[in-house]
Parts: C-alpha cells; structure tokens; sequence
C-alpha cells in the first residue's frame, strides 16, 4: 500500500503556485533582495526541486545536484536571524495568497521556521 505523502497533497500546481508567489517577495523585500540575483527564475526552479523531495515527492533535487546539504549550499550567503525572518514571513504570506490552510500548513511552516532556523550564519548587525 502506497502511503500518502504531504507531496500528494498539495500536488505540482499548488506547490509551483507557491513558489511563484513565495519568490515574488523575495525580490521586493529590502532585507532579501540584495543577498538573491536579479532573475529568480532559476532560484525557483531548484526550489521547486527541493521542495518537491522535501515534501516526500521524487528526488529532483538530489537527482540533478547532488545531496541537498542546504546548510553548506547556504554559507556564502550571510543567513542572519533578521533574514529568516524575513524568508518566513514571504512564505506565510505566499501560504495565504495560495489558499494553504489548516493543519497541512501548519506543520509545513512549522518545519520550514526549523529548516530556516538552521540555515542562520551570520549574527544580526548592531544597530
Ligand atoms: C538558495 C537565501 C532559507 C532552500 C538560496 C540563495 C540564497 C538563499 C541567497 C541563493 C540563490 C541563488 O543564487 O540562486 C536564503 C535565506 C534563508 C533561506 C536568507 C532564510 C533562512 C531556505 C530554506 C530552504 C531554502 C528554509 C528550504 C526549505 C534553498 C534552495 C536553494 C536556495 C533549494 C537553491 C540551492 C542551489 O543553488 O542548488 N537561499 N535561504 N532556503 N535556498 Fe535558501
């Protein structure tokens, strides 16, 4: 019996709807948008690869790149705890702008606050 994944249940098109929304954000957001490039057309693409395998999908990322090890993929970038902040709060809104609700939603924002938790580096500057 094949079990259900979180994959399953947003499916593709909610999931690339997400992203979409969720990177339109990004690249309006003072505190994230001079650390990503201009084009975010394929910052979103390996995201959706990510995700994809994050959420119990097929293991696009992996496939194509290697072993994810998002802390290390993270490290040239200075990750401070402002701009997690900053990265969940474009997914909470991206979440309401695509209709994500209820328990689903819940727990996938709980684990990605975890996953941007541990993706900081870099200390908030004085000031
Ligand atoms: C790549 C910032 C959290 C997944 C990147 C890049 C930046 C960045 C600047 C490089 C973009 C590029 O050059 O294309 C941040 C910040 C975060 C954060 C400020 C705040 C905590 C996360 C989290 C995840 C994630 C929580 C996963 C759930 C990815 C992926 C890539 C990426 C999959 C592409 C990696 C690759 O190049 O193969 N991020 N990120 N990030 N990030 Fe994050």
């Amino acid at each position: 019996e094949q079990t259900r994944t979180p994959y399953d249940f947003i499916g593709e098109d909610k999931l690339t709807e997400l992203i979409h929304a969720f990177y339109t954000r990004v690249g309006n957001h003072p505190e994230l948008k001079p650390i990503f490039p201009d084009d975010l057309t394929e910052t979103a693409r390996k995201q959706k690869q990510f995700l994809t395998q994050y959420l119990g999908g097929p293991q696009l990322y992996t496939e194509e790149h290697g072993h994810p090890m998002m802390r290390a993929r993270h490290l040239p970038h200075e990750i401070t705890p402002k701009r997690a902040k900053a990265w969940l709060s474009c997914m909470d809104a991206a979440m309401d702008e695509t209709g994500l609700e209820g328990e689903f939603r819940d727990a996938l924002y709980y684990r990605l606050s975890l996953t941007a938790k541990h993706m900081v580096n870099t200390p908030d500057r004085e000031g």
